[in-house]
C-alpha cells in the first residue's frame, strides 16, 4: 500500500456499529466496567482511547515503523523518551535543535542528574567521539530547527549500534512523506505532530515511532503515569489533517524551492538555508536520505536584533507566529522567538545569529508569497 492510501485507510475502518465512515470521537474520561477490571480493553482516558489507538496505526504505517504512541505535543513525546533515563546517565544531543527541546534537556532533565552533552552531529568524528562515552541515546533532528542542517541518519545509525547506543530522530521538518529515518537505522523516530502532520495549525500533538515491541509498553506506560495524553478531540483532529499530508507536502516543498531560489538570488540576502539548494553543505546527504525537502527555508540578512524584529513584524501574507507546518505561511524570528531558550552565546556558537530570519512556506499561491517578501524586502 502506498502513502496516501495509508493516510487515509490505515486506522480509520467505518465504525462496526453504524457504519460512519469517520470514527468517531470517544470523548469520554473513563470506560463502564462489568467487575473489577472486566472492560472491553479501556478504563481510563490518561491510559487509553479508541482515538489514540487508531492514529497509532496510522503513523506507525507512515513512518514504516511497527508501533506507535501518541502523546499531548512533541515535547510530551521526547519527555516519555527521557523518562526512561536514570539519574547518571547520559545523553548526546544535536547542537541545533528547537529551543523547547534543547531547553527540556538542560532546565528540566539536568536537574535529574540526566547529563546531556551537546554535539554536531553533521561531523561524524565528532559523534564518534560522543557515542563512545557511552550514552543512553542520542538525540537529533534532520533537517535541524532552524538552520535546516542535514545529519547523515544511515551513518549515525550504524555507529551508534556499535556503540550500543539508540538513535532518536526527530522528523518533524521532513515529515514521514519526505523521510523514513527508522529505514535509515533509527531506533525512533518522534514529530511535533503539531506541526505538518496536523498541517492546519489548530492542534498540539506528538508521537514516537518504532520498531522495538517492547518499547510501545513503556511508552505506553509513561503516557499513562506521567500524563503526558492527548485530548481525543485533538487526537482525531490530527486524524483529519494527515489525510492529505502527501498533498500538503508537495505545495509546501513546491513553494518552499521557489522562495528559496528568489531570496538566494536577492542582494539584500546574505545567506539561505534550504536543503534543496544545489549550494546547501549538506544537499548530497539530504538527497541520498530524502525524496523531497520540506517547506522551511531560513534566511539571514545583515540586520541586528532590533531590526529583525522590526522586520517581521513587517509581512502581510507570512503571519508572525511562532510554530510551523501549517497550511498558512508564517514567519519566526529564533534569536527572539523559537530559539530564546537557548543562551545567546551557545546560539553564536551554533550559527544561529540575531538576522536569521525561518520561514513556513505554505501551500498559498507562491506568486502572492513572492510579492509579500519583495514588499518586505525594498524596505530593509
Ligand atoms: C522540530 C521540533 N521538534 C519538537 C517540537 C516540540 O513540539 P510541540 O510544540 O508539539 O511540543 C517543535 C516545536 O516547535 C519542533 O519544531
Amino acid at each position: 500500500m502506498k502513502f496516501s492510501t495509508k493516510a487515509i485507510h490505515i486506522g480509520q475502518e467505518p465504525d462496526k456499529e453504524t457504519g460512519a465512515v469517520i470514527p468517531p470521537i470517544y470523548m469520554t474520561s473513563t470506560y463502564a466496567q462489568e467487575a473489577p477490571n472486566q472492560h472491553k480493553g479501556y478504563d481510563y482516558t490518561r491510559a487509553g482511547n479508541p482515538n489514540f489507538k487508531n492514529l497509532e496505526a496510522t503513523l506507525a504505517a507512515l513512518e514504516q515503523g511497527k508501533v506507535a504512541t501518541v502523546f499531548s505535543s512533541g515535547i510530551g513525546a521526547t519527555t516519555a523518551l527521557v523518562s526512561s533515563m536514570k539519574q547518571g546517565d547520559k545523553v548526546v544531543i544535536s547542537n541545533d535543535l528547537y529551543g523547547g527541546t534543547y531547553r527540556l534537556f538542560s532546565r528540566v532533565f539536568s536537574q535529574f542528574g540526566i547529563d546531556f552533552a551537546t554535539v554536531d552531529t553533521q561531523n561524524l568524528g565528532a559523534v564518534e567521539a560522543a557515542l563512545s562515552k557511552a550514552p543512553k541515546f542520542i538525540f537529533l533532528e534532520s533537517p535541524t530547527n532552524p538552520l535546516l542542517r542535514i545529519s547523515d541518519i544511515e551513518a549515525i545509525a550504524s555507529m551508534a549500534r556499535n556503540n550500543k547506543v539508540m538513535v532518536v530522530v526527530d522528523n518533524t521538518f521532513a515529515t514521514p512523506y519526505f523521510q523514513n529515518p527508522l529505514t535509515l537505522g533509527a531506533d525512533f523516530v518522534m514529530h511535533s505532530t503539531t506541526k505538518y502532520i496536523g498541517g492546519h495549525s489548530d492542534v498540539i500533538g506528538g508521537v514516537v515511532v518504532t520498531n522495538h515491541l517492547e518499547w510501545k509498553e513503556k511508552l505506553d506506560f509513561a503516557r499513562m503515569a506521567i500524563g503526558l495524553n492527548p485530548s481525543p478531540f485533538d487526537n482525531w483532529m490530527t486524524t483529519r489533517g494527515v489525510k492529505t499530508l502527501a498533498l500538503r507536502m508537495e505545495k509546501h516543498a513546491e513553494n518552499a524551492t521557489k522562495v528559496a531560489d528568489f531570496l538566494n538570488k536577492h542582494p539584500k540576502v546574505k545567506k539561505v538555508y534550504y536543503p534543496g539548494l544545489p549550494d546547501h553543505p549538506n544537499h548530497s546527504i539530504a538527497k541520498k536520505q530524502m525524496s523531497g525537502f520540506g517547506g522551511i527555508v531560513s534566511v539571514e540578512f545583515d540586520l541586528s536584533l532590533e531590526q529583525s524584529m522590526k522586520a517581521v513584524s513587517s509581512f502581510k501574507l507570512f503571519t508572525l507566529a511562532e510554530s510551523l507546518g501549517g497550511v498558512e505561511s508564517l514567519v519566526d524570528h529564533p534569536a527572539s522567538m523559537t530559539h530564546a531558550s537557548i543562551p545567546k552565546e551557545e546560539r553564536d556558537k551554533n550559527g544561529l545569529s540575531d538576522g536569521l530570519i525561518r520561514f513556513s512556506c505554505g501551500v498559498e499561491d507562491s506568486e502572492d508569497l513572492i510579492e509579500d517578501l519583495e514588499n518586505v524586502l525594498k524596505n530593509f
